[in-house]
């Protein structure tokens, strides 16, 4: 099978991002740092390493932030040429060369399959990676980037795949729940056959919950044009991919990756600490002050 290349992603980011108010009022979370980096940063760089070369991403108002990140800042470039801090100098360099980023604005806010629908121009004819910008899958650098994952999976099937984390079975009612076989024995490949969004424990056909990540054919937009408003008034991307599933082929791949959402505040918070505790700059002393906080509180 040789089918055509995926070079193209597509990152949403325009949400309110109201489990981060008051910051989500200005901020954009997607901008929310892990240590000094901004979230979105790396989800550009796993699309990057990943194999794509053109980005869109959906933003909104009180996003510009996000656009500032990725253009070139000159001023600050002088400086820090001037002051010789040629480490951050490259640093800086290079978030502005990573790939071509485009950007559109979503208008009204209707949801996740609202934004991937204003993506219907960019991708054309092509299929496209599907990344949400507030999320990570595994350490960047740990861990081969799971959309370049999803990619080798497309690559062999030509059809559409999506990323699935196994989630404790009294936590399947919070997510969109993937059924479906296994391609074969020991695979972590299913062959989805059934999605059902946020079901009852008693109902779901497995414990993979659809994990922010995804490879589309370009087909998924004349779905998303169908798709009436769904669960809180919004055109909810899951019932796009379950209309799709009627007529196209979905695979799965099983994580073997954590999720790190950053819009929830508890996985912000932990996804800080774990990844700041790897890290030689400042691992060693905060985990001293955990220790000496822990026996204290
Ligand atoms: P979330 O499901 O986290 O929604 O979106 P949200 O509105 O941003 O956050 P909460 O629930 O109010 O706290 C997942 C991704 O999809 C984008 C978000 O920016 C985020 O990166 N998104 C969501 C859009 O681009 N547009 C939307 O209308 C909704």
């Amino acid at each position: 099978m040789n089918p055509t290349p995926v070079r193209k992603a597509v990152i949403p980011a325009a949400g309110f991002g109201t489990r981060f108010l008051p910051t989500a009022k200005s901020i954009p979370k997607e901008m929310l740092p892990i240590i000094d980096t901004p979230t979105i940063q790396h989800v550009v760089e796993e699309a990057v390493e990943s194999g794509i070369t053109d980005i869109l991403m959906v933003i909104g108002k009180s996003k510009r932030a996000i656009e500032e990140h990725f253009y070139p800042n000159l001023d600050l470039e002088a400086e820090l040429r001037e002051k010789g801090k040629t480490d951050e100098l490259e640093k800086i360099q290079a978030i502005s060369k990573l790939a071509n980023i485009h950007y559109i604005w979503q208008q009204e806010l209707n949801g996740l399959g609202d934004a991937v629908s204003y993506a219907r121009n960019f991708v054309g004819n092509e299929p496209f990676a599907l990344l949400l910008g507030d999320t990570l899958l595994g350490i960047p650098g740990e861990c081969k980037p799971v959309t370049g994952q999803l990619i080798e999976i497309y690559k062999q099937y030509g059809q559409n795949v999506v990323a699935l984390e196994p989630v404790a079975e009294d936590k399947v009612s919070r997510y969109g729940i993937a059924g479906g076989n296994w391609v074969s024995e020991g695979s972590a490949v299913l062959k989805v056959d059934t999605l059902i969004e946020k079901p009852y424990p008693n109902e779901a056909p497995s414990n993979l919950a659809i994990a922010s990540r995804y490879i589309f054919r370009p087909e998924i937009f004349e779905y998303l044009e169908r798709t009436p408003r769904g669960k809180n008034n919004e055109i909810q991307l899951t019932d796009a991919m379950v209309a799709m599933l009627e007529d196209h082929s979905m695979y799965g791949l099983q994580l073997a990756e954590k999720r790190y959402d950053i819009g929830n505040k508890l996985d912000f918070l932990k996804t800080n600490i774990e990844f700041a505790l790897r890290r030689e700059d400042v691992g060693p002393g905060l985990r001293e002050y955990i220790k000496e906080i822990a026996s204290q509180c």
